[in-house]
This record gives C-alpha cells, structure tokens and sequence, in this order.
C-alpha cells in the first residue's frame, strides 16, 4: 500500500455540478431563486444544529462549516451546538431553527434515532435539512436533501484491510467504540467486521466504548491489557483520541505501542499523525472533517430547488507508515 492511498472515492456528481452553480452564484450571477447567498443582498439564514466541543476532529469541521458560512458568502450562520452531547438539546434547536423559519438547516446529530418527528416538522415548514457527518436511523432519504460525510464503511474497511496486511497469522483484538447509538459508530463497525469476520485467525477479544476520549481509551485498554494477560496485539480505536489513550496504556503495561501492540485509527488529525510519525500509532484512516466547500455549493443547489445526491461522499485518505505521516504534517489542516 503506497505511503498516502487515496480511497476512491471522489466527490459526487452532484457535488461538482453544485461546485460549478455555487461558483456561479458567488459571483452574483442569477439564481432562480433569488435566495441565493449574496445574490440578493439579503442574508441566507442558515440554522446549524451542531455537536460542539468533542475533539478534535469536531473542533475542526465545526469551525470549517463557519468559516465558510459567512456574511461575505451571503449567509447569516446560527450555530448551535448541543448542551454536553444532549440529543434534546438538539432537538430544541432544531425546533426553535424551524420556528423561526430559517432558509436551511445543518444537522449533525448527536444520536441517529428519534428524528423523525423534528424532521417531519421541518419539511412541512418546508425548510430543507442538510446532514452533515453523522446519519439517521432509519435512513428515510425523504426526510433530508443529502448527507454529507466521507464514507464511514469505507474507511474502517481500509482500517481492517490494512491489519490483514499486518497480522499475515492474525491477532488478538479489541475495539475502542464512540458511544453507542452514533451513526457512524454502527457504520465503522459494519466495514471493519465485514472484512475481519472472514479472517479466522483474528480473534476478537471485545468491543466497548471510550467515548471518543483519551482518558477512556487509556482507562478501557489497561483493564483488557490486565485481563488478557497483555495478549494483545492488535487495537482498532475508531478515532484518534481513543487511540492515543491506548497507547498510554500499553506503555503503562510495560509494552510497545507500535512492536508489541498496533493501533490503528480513524480521523487524521494533527495530533493522530503525530503519533504516528513517532511510531504510537501503526495506521491512521483520514475521516475529512473539511467539507465546508461542498456543504455551501450544496446549500446553493438545494435551495435553487435543483436536484442533489442523496449521499455525497468526502474524499479522504490513509496513512500506514511515520513518513507518510510527516509529508502530510505541514499542511495539515486540522
Ligand atoms: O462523527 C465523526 C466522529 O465524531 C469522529 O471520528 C470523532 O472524532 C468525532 O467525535
């Protein structure tokens, strides 16, 4: 596997056909509409039902989505996160967004079920939702224009691809989960078990949450260290905070990270590359939280009324090695 593989994937169709209309309206060309950001001096109101603080990873596409969002693009951004990760907190705001008649809103939702009501509000109000990251369960397309997000089943299939590669005789595993009921937790579980369950020779010793954080990710793999007799070699962290607190915990144990147990993870952040250029983590799958230009081309395109793809997927790459991690390090951005 070459030092930085691009997956595939590449940006949709729908995408790049918003991409060439955003541009066109960004230069005060006509928009059907007349709603448009900047196409008619008035501001586009945009309601954001956000996370807010839970990493890295958030820090960085929240920040994204309002840099681009701005006044100068057209748009007056009403950013909301949630109170400590609370769904109803979001719920509130999503409510309050539509009764103040917002022209769209950005949800990325805290948990992926019990929507459907807030949904079915907003599209009788006729406003149109844009799902950012994080899906819905059940994933009733009518209910939203798109979402966009890189492709969770894909990366976490790099993710297992790439222990296949490592373990020739297979592993000893655990799995550190963000916390039960997100989308993109089911979906990261999906892509690796389906490339995992096939390999007899890699024996699943659990799976428990950590909560996205470093401190839980130490905490969960000192105690599975301790009850395994440290035969462990292999830690698929589904983000990079969690895989940092692994390897707290294998060096606490007397052990290696990177010799005696690998881990791998998902996001790419700074600090995740960093880990790797030092040898503390053996493979990162990028989940690219900078998709701001794609959300505001998409945003024109739902509100000119145009037709979007249901799925629009984020290019995002991987990292196996300490020097792929340094050649990216530079111009990181985030
Ligand atoms: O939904 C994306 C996930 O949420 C990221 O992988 C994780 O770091 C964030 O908290």
């Amino acid at each position: 596997m070459s030092a930085r593989t691009h997956l595939t994937r590449t940006l949709g169709i729908a995408a790049a056909g918003a991409l060439a209309l955003g541009l066109t309206a960004c230069s005060g060309g006509d928009d059907a509409s007349g709603t448009s950001g900047g196409g008619d001096g008035e501001l586009t109101t945009i309601g954001f039902v956000a996370v807010g603080p839970e990493g890295a990873w958030r820090e960085a596409n929240e920040n994204n989505i309002q840099e681009t969002f701005t006044k100068d693009a057209g748009y007056e951004l009403k950013f909301a996160p949630a109170a400590n990760l609370d769904q109803k907190s979001q719920i509130d705001n999503f409510t309050t967004f539509v009764d103040e008649g917002v022209d769209l809103i950005l949800l990325s939702a805290t948990e992926a079920t019990g929507w459907e009501e807030s949904l079915e509000y907003a599209k009788e109000a006729e406003i149109p939702v844009v799902l950012l990251d994080r899906g819905i369960e059940p994933d009733n397309t009518d209910l939203y224009v798109t979402r966009i997000a890189p492709d969770n089943v894909e990366v976490s299939t790099a993710v297992a691809e790439w222990a296949v590669s490592e373990f020739p005789d297979g592993a000893n595993y655990f799995t550190l989960e963000g916390p039960a009921g997100v989308s993109v937790v089911n979906e990261r579980n999906e892509g690796f078990d389906a490339v995992i369950g096939e390999e007899s020779s890699f024996n699943k010793i659990g799976a428990q949450t950590a909560n996205w954080t470093t401190e839980e990710g130490r905490s969960v793999v000192e105690t599975v260290l301790k009850s395994n007799g440290n035969d462990v070699q292999f830690i698929f962290a589904q983000n990079d905070e969690m895989g940092l607190g692994a390897a707290q915990a294998i060096e606490e144990a007397g052990l290696t990270p990177g010799e005696d147990v690998k881990i791998a993870t998902i996001d790419g952040t700074r600090a995740g590359l960093e880990a790797l250029a030092a040898g503390d983590l053996s493979f990162v799958a990028e989940y690219n939280p900078i998709f701001g230009d794609v959300a505001i081309d998409v945003v024109e395109k739902a509100l000119a009324g145009d037709d979007v793809e249901p799925s629009i997927v984020v290019d995002s790459a991987t990292f196996d090695s300490s020097e792929a991690a340094e050649t990216a390090l530079p111009d990181r951005a985030f």
